[in-house]
């Protein structure tokens, strides 16, 4: 696909906010007068001040709140400095190695940066390293390798004991970290091409031997930041953070065409601190999916996903959903806010996917604010996939569903109500809606609810009569 041919979907929700977050902003404002600029990581990812910010005259909440621009990085390269060749058929594998090893000595002495120019830098996989900052110039553009070769295998996940797609061995991330502390990857929205098709063709004919690499995978590493930047053609998953905590992914384009197998937009993966923030997303998968290790070993390991922030997420996907918590959930899900969501043309706006054998629980998820247009389920829960790594999976590992907090949902053109599948040896509790709003629903769609307890108030049109009575009293 062309990464030129997109658009930037805007229209998302306009909040209107308390006299008193203004205020409490305002204080902010001030109080930031008084501190230094200096890059401080956990300031600039999880400060503790307030988190809201003023944006053109709107008071707007944020992840990154008031710092002072980007970390300075002591040494700045340029990838040319290391012999690169930007013409888009020259590979810069070993440049791209070279110049990493290079810049790796300046971790402890103020970091360092490496600046990619305009143009265009064909290269196989290759590893980021701490206190480092990947900087796209305008019109850089990343292009991943068409060799295999190019992206080794490396280790399954532990959490997921073996390949996603195939047993073993699993191809590496075009661009992976493993064990780092504070990576910026940004730029002037500069592009990261994975040119993924060759990978999505292996798929589709059945040749594919191991699974697909990510576009971006950061691996137990902390202090994360990707802005400002265009990914697309990703052959798998695009954003892979896994064992990662304090990771912001902000200002992000990320394209695949819209029947591209498994080109998720971002997946945090048994993480924790991750905000998502402002990103317009398409692609043939879940734009934004949470997850946390495949049956029997994400039990194992028990590394659930929490404190996760989905803002401002806008886009489409049609054959999948706009944030999805699952399938693979079964070190646990806790603490995901859902917030100003835009989705169009969905096959769902959001979706819980889970199944016996997941083990695990999904806890304490708020979702307010979500406007869909032509999403054919606005909200649904199901259970079934029947997708087990091997056959030593443990069908007593009954997933734990509670506390799914829906508020501010407005559906235009749906085609079917909601529809929450639990499970019945625990079913889902706590599923609470309050000012739902689906419209032009045909007046025969009705809610389909099984194995399910919960509330709901100013629901149109009338849910399903599980979720009247007040079982948990937790909404
Ligand atoms: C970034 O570039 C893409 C094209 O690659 C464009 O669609 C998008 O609008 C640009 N984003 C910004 C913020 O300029
Ligand atoms: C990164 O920089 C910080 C200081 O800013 C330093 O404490 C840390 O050791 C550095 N990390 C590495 C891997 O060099
Ligand atoms: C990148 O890191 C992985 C481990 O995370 C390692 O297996 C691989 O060999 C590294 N690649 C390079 C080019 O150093
Ligand atoms: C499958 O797709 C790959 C990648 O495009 C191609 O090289 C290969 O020839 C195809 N194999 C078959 C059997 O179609
Ligand atoms: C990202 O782009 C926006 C708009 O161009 C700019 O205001 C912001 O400073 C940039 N952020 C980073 C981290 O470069
Ligand atoms: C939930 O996550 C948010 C965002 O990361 C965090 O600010 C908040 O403290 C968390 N809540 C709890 C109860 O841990
Ligand atoms: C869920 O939220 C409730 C109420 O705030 C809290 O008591 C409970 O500890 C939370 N559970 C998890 C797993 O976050
Ligand atoms: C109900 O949700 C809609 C759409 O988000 C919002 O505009 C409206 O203010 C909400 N109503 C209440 C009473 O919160
Ligand atoms: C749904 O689509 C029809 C046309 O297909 C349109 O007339 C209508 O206004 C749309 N919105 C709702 C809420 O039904
Ligand atoms: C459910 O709980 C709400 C608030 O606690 C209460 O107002 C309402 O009467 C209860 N409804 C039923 C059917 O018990």
């Amino acid at each position: 696909m062309d990464c030129e041919k997109q658009n930037l979907g805007g229209g998302v929700t306009r909040l209107s906010w308390s006299p008193v977050l203004v205020l409490i902003t305002l204080v902010g404002l001030l109080s930031l007068q008084l501190t230094t600029t200096t890059f401080d990581p956990t300031r600039l990812l999880w400060g503790r001040s307030s988190e809201a910010y003023v944006s053109g005259g709107e008071v707007r909440k944020s992840c990154v709140r008031f710092y002072g621009g980007l970390p300075e990085r002591k040494v700045l390269m340029s990838i040319e400095d290391f012999g690169g060749v930007g013409d888009g058929t020259t590979s810069n594998t070993e440049v791209f190695r070279r110049a990493v090893r290079h810049m790796q000595q300046f971790g402890g002495g103020g970091g360092s940066q490496l600046n990619v120019p305009k143009g265009r830098w064909l290269t196989g996989s290759f590893n980021l390293t701490s206190n480092f900052t990947l900087f796209l110039e305008e019109g850089a553009v990343i292009l991943g390798s068409q060799d295999p070769k190019e992206w080794p295998l490396v280790e399954p996940l532990l959490s997921y004991g073996r390949g996603r797609e195939r047993l073993g061995a699993r191809h590496i991330s075009l661009i992976h970290g493993n064990g780092l502390t504070d990576v910026v990857i940004t730029g002037k929205n500069g592009t990261i091409d994975g040119q993924g098709r060759m990978w999505w063709e292996l798929w589709w004919n059945r040749t594919l031997e191991h699974t697909r690499g990510h576009l971006v995978e950061l691996m137990n590493s902390r202090n994360i930041f990707i802005s400002n930047l265009t990914f697309c053609n990703s052959p798998f998953w695009t954003i892979h953070p896994v064992y990662c905590s304090n990771v912001v992914v902000k200002d992000m384009t990320i394209l695949a065409p819209l029947n591209a197998p498994n080109t998720d937009g971002i997946d945090p993966d048994s993480s924790t601190n991750v905000c998502i923030e402002d990103c317009y997303i398409e692609s043939g998968d879940d734009l934004v999916a949470v997850k946390s290790g495949w049956d029997q070993y994400g039990i194992k390991m028990a590394r659930p996903s929490s404190n996760i922030i989905v803002r401002r997420v806008s886009g489409t996907t049609p054959t999948c959903s706009g944030v999805g918590i699952g399938s693979e959930m079964s070190g646990g899900v806790f603490n995901v806010t859902v917030e100003d969501m835009h989705v169009w043309d969905s096959a769902a706006g959001v979706r819980i996917k889970t199944d016996k054998g997941r083990g695990g629980y999904i806890v304490n998820i708020t979702i307010t604010n979500i406007r869909m247009e032509r999403v054919k389920i606005p909200l649904r829960f199901s259970r079934g996939a029947n997708d087990h790594p091997d056959e030593y999976w443990d069908p007593n590992a009954v997933p734990n569903v509670k506390g799914i907090f829906f508020s501010n949902v407005v559906s235009l053109n749906s085609s079917k109500a909601p529809s929450i599948q639990g499970i019945e040896e625990l079913p889902f509790a706590g599923i609470c809606m309050k000012n739902v709003s689906l419209l032009g629903l045909q007046s025969s769609a009705a809610w389909h609810c099984e194995f399910v307890s919960g509330f709901a108030e100013n629901v149109s049109p009338m849910p399903c009569p599980e979720l009247k009575n007040n079982v948990s009293s937790s909404c």
